[in-house]
């Protein structure tokens, strides 16, 4: 027997059981390695941004359905959660809270919005405190944000072991900074959980042993799947009068795509060309609302073209999977329209989710291919791709897993 059946009552990689369907309830007391284990394991666990809330919630979950389905013996499971404030107002942070049903942060750090380096060091300053109060066995950070790297830093150097959830993804651009943030992390973190198989081999090749990389699939498909039954009760496409495959899902918010004048205005004059055949929806991030007042570009909404507030995870999900097609360049939104199989272009010259391409729905494009990739996209009446191996809903469970595995070791 695996330790993640000792844990869970099961195999960690089965499908369809819940872990109150245990089939070996005592089975811990025969596993050696955990039947000494009458401890405490701590898990401090790390959000900052929008794209983390739906990656930490499959884990709180997972550590909830451990703490009850526990057997005398095993390790008990304290899980803690820290929000760094990096993301604050209540469309990027508190609905996300809500709709995935995650308890208040047992800690706020309010770092808010800066530069690079302030924000960093910022989360780094307070996260310190956090740390040498809490004394952790372990850190759960999860993503590619300013966040993820700054507490990954953090507890590295107070030696606390870090587990990097969503690792080894790589886009190999630096310019864009989650890519520093995911080569530092990785580097860093002790036990790098991740995605799909792409990512254990862009690992390898820098040079990181094999032992320290777990392929436990997406946790993003996790949240995803388990919000399924809300987000397909949405009333957003009644409330925005849009019809169901009648209408483009539209997010933009990388500094290459909005802080850049020119390309900010050619996307909006291309969605609203778009936007005379395909009503377009987009909900948009404060990142692009404040450049284009900047720019003094046009940002006014009409019925065809919907220039909203940024939508909570239900609406989000209901957009992504009801829409002809969904224009992005969102990591987590290239992974949602894949799981959706609607789909997808995504506004970069590379993505480090190549998995959404060669399986997926997702398609690369560029300003100067948009008014062709778009009017293709037209066209595109069906689903298409294939849903990635692991992406099953049981990723967070697997990461929980392999943590204790490590901690029991
Ligand atoms: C961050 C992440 C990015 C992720 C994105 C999702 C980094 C380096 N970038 O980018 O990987 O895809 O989150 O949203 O960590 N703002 C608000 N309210 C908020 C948060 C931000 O108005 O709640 C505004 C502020 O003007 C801020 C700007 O948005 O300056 C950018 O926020 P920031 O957290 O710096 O980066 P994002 O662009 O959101």
């Amino acid at each position: 027997m695996t330790i993640s059946a000792a844990i869970f009552g099961k195999e960690a990689y089965g499908v369809g059981q819940r872990p109150d369907e245990r089939r070996h309830p005592h089975a811990v007391y025969h596993n050696p390695s955990l039947a000494i284990m009458n401890v405490t394991m701590k898990l401090l666990m790390v959000a900052g941004a929008r794209p983390n809330f739906m990656k930490v919630a499959p884990l709180l979950k997972a550590a909830e359905d451990y703490n009850s389905a526990r057997n005398n013996g095993a390790p008990n499971l304290e899980c803690r959660l820290v929000h760094t404030g990096q993301h604050y107002d209540a469309q990027m942070s508190s609905v996300f809270f809500r709709e995935l049903g995650i308890p208040e942060p047992d800690i706020n750090l309010e770092v808010g919005s800066e530069t690079h380096a302030i924000q960093t060091a910022n989360v780094m300053l307070k996260f310190e405190t956090v740390c040498t109060d809490y004394k952790p066995d372990w850190v759960g950070v999860v993503g590619d944000v300013n966040s993820t790297m700054a507490c990954t830093l953090v507890a590295a150097k107070c030696g606390i072991r870090v587990a990097h959830v969503e690792a080894g993804l790589r886009s190999f651009d630096r310019t864009m900074p989650e890519e520093i943030n995911r080569i530092v992390t990785d580097a860093v973190a002790d036990l790098l959980l991740t995605p799909s198989s792409d990512a254990d081999e862009n690992l390898k090749k820098e040079g990181i042993p094999a032992g320290r990389i777990r392929l436990v699939g997406n946790v993003m498909i996790d949240s995803v799947m388990a919000n399924l039954p809300q987000s397909r009760e949405s009333l957003i496409l009644g409330t925005l009068g849009v019809a169901e495959k009648k209408f483009a899902y539209v997010t933009l918010h990388r500094p290459s795509n909005v802080d850049n004048q020119a390309n900010l205005s050619a996307i909006m004059a291309e969605l609203c060309n778009l936007s005379n055949t395909l009503p377009v929806v987009f909900p948009m991030h404060p990142r692009t609302r404040k450049m284009l007042t900047a720019f003094h570009i046009d940002g006014a909404s009409s019925p065809r073209f919907q220039i909203i507030d940024p939508v909570g995870y239900h609406d989000s999900l209901c957009l992504a999977e009801k829409a002809r097609l969904v224009l992005t360049d969102s990591g987590g939104l290239q992974e949602e329209t894949t799981f959706f199989q609607t789909p997808c272009l995504t506004l970069r010259p590379n993505t480090e989710r190549p998995v959404t391409i060669t399986l997926g729905s997702n398609r690369l494009t560029d300003l100067n291919r948009l008014h062709s990739d778009l009017a293709e996209g037209l066209n595109a009446t069906s689903r298409r791709g294939k849903i990635p191996p692991l992406w099953d809903g049981r990723a967070g469970e697997r990461c929980l897993t392999a943590m204790l595995e490590a901690y029991a070791s």
